[in-house]
């Protein structure tokens, strides 16, 4: 049976994955209405993993005996100056949840709880992906400034991204 400050801490960060998916659907519905297929396909796939990361935490903590508490997600932002505040507001959210995920492993090692160690490891590694991603839009964002040609080519190849199965 997992520890109650486990427990809690679990919950938290599946409420935190939820919570990402839904600020990144909200950046893909911005996308759409700018007609900016492409940015708002890699949001899309950016929410779907994001719901898989909530999934896997909410079934490792039923795996493991423990209460799942589902809490409110706010509203997402829908609204935003241009692509590079999106990919900007995302890199925060990004490190934030590295943040988390790595507080959540201290604490597991704290407890000496082995088992949601070994499970986190996942997404220790998973962050530094997710980061990387952003980073690389926003910088190559950051070098098409106000060309329009630039904008639609990256466009062109943030479309081709597919979902991944990670299990
Ligand atoms: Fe599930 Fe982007 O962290």
């Amino acid at each position: 049976m997992i520890k109650a400050e486990l427990q809690e801490a679990l919950n938290h960060q599946i409420n935190q994955e939820f919570t990402a998916a839904y600020n990144y659907l909200g950046m893909a519905v911005y996308f759409d209405a700018k007609n900016l297929d492409g940015f708002a396909n890699w949001m899309r796939m950016q929410h779907g993993e994001e719901m898989e990361h909530g999934m896997k935490l909410l079934r490792y903590l039923q795996d493991r005996g423990g209460l799942v508490k589902l809490e409110t997600i706010e509203s997402p932002q829908c609204e935003f100056s241009g692509p590079l505040e999106a990919f900007e507001i995302s890199l925060k959210q990004e490190q934030k949840n590295t943040e988390s995920i790595n507080k959540l492993y201290e604490l597991a090692s704290k407890l000496n709880d082995y088992a949601t160690k070994s499970h986190l490891q996942w997404f220790i590694g998973e962050q530094v992906e997710e980061e990387k991603s952003v980073e690389d839009i926003i910088a190559l964002l950051e070098r098409i400034g106000d060309d329009t040609a630039g904008l639609l080519y990256l466009d062109d190849k943030l479309a081709a991204r597919k979902a991944e199965i990670t299990e």
